[in-house]
């Protein structure tokens, strides 16, 4: 189970960076609006920061195949990590056809059902990102999503990641890695709750507390 971090933040990206666990980026146009930066700058910046990792995502939005992959153009020159992201639409697919076809990697986004993610997956996309909290969100189980997911794609020899998104809590993310999701992409406070543990906390103050009195004697 990898880690990517899900915002178009610099310093958040910097920071989760430095902890030496990231595998990649996601971005998406409600996260770069939030940003008040223009997207080329954020993702040159994302690009410079984390030239290490697997897969930065920046999502095309376009309505049909042709301006996506318009869209799409300059985006892939910035760096050999840029994962163009599409949305789950039958225009997407004939772009993620295309995009197969000439060697970039496509994330397609806004996956609600296991049958999306199979024809994602056979149009040719690199990653699937079902969406959790979403789902969560209006009482259907997006845990189960995944794992349905996983179960089909491993049943048919599929080898397109799978990337938990919509991820609300560190629960999500462990259930996520239970059920065979490849990946999780994660807002950064939930990377933050799910370093922490009380426990963690108490044993550190106490082996701090039991030293100074040993080193005071
Ligand atoms: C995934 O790639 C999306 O950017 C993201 O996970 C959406 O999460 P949200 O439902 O919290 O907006």
């Amino acid at each position: 189970m990898k880690f990517f971090i899900d915002t178009a933040d610099v310093e958040e990206i910097k920071k989760v960076h430095s902890w030496g666990l990231l595998s990649g980026v996601t971005t998406n146009p409600s996260l770069i609006a939030k940003s008040g930066r223009e997207f080329t700058d954020v993702l040159n910046e994302i690009c410079d920061i984390a030239s290490d990792v697997e897969s930065i995502s920046a999502e095309v939005m376009s309505d049909d195949a042709e301006g996506m992959i318009k869209e799409a153009e300059p985006l892939v020159k910035i760096s050999d990590k840029i994962t163009i992201k599409v949305p789950m639409t039958i225009e997407g697919l004939k772009a993620v056809s295309h995009f197969a076809q000439h060697g970039i990697r496509t994330n397609v986004t806004l996956i609600f059902s296991a049958n999306q993610a199979l024809m994602a997956a056979r149009a040719g996309a690199s990653y699937v990102s079902p969406f959790l909290g979403r789902l969560d969100d209006i009482s259907h189980d997006g845990v189960e999503l995944v794992a349905q997911i996983a179960r089909v794609f491993d049943l048919h020899g599929i080898d397109t990641q799978i990337i938990a998104a919509s991820v609300r809590h560190p629960l999500h993310f462990t259930q996520s890695a239970e059920v065979g999701a490849d990946i999780a992409t994660l807002p950064y406070k939930v990377m933050e709750q799910m370093i922490k543990h009380p426990l963690t906390d108490q044993g550190i103050t106490k082996f701090k507390e039991d030293w100074s009195k040993a080193n005071q004697r």
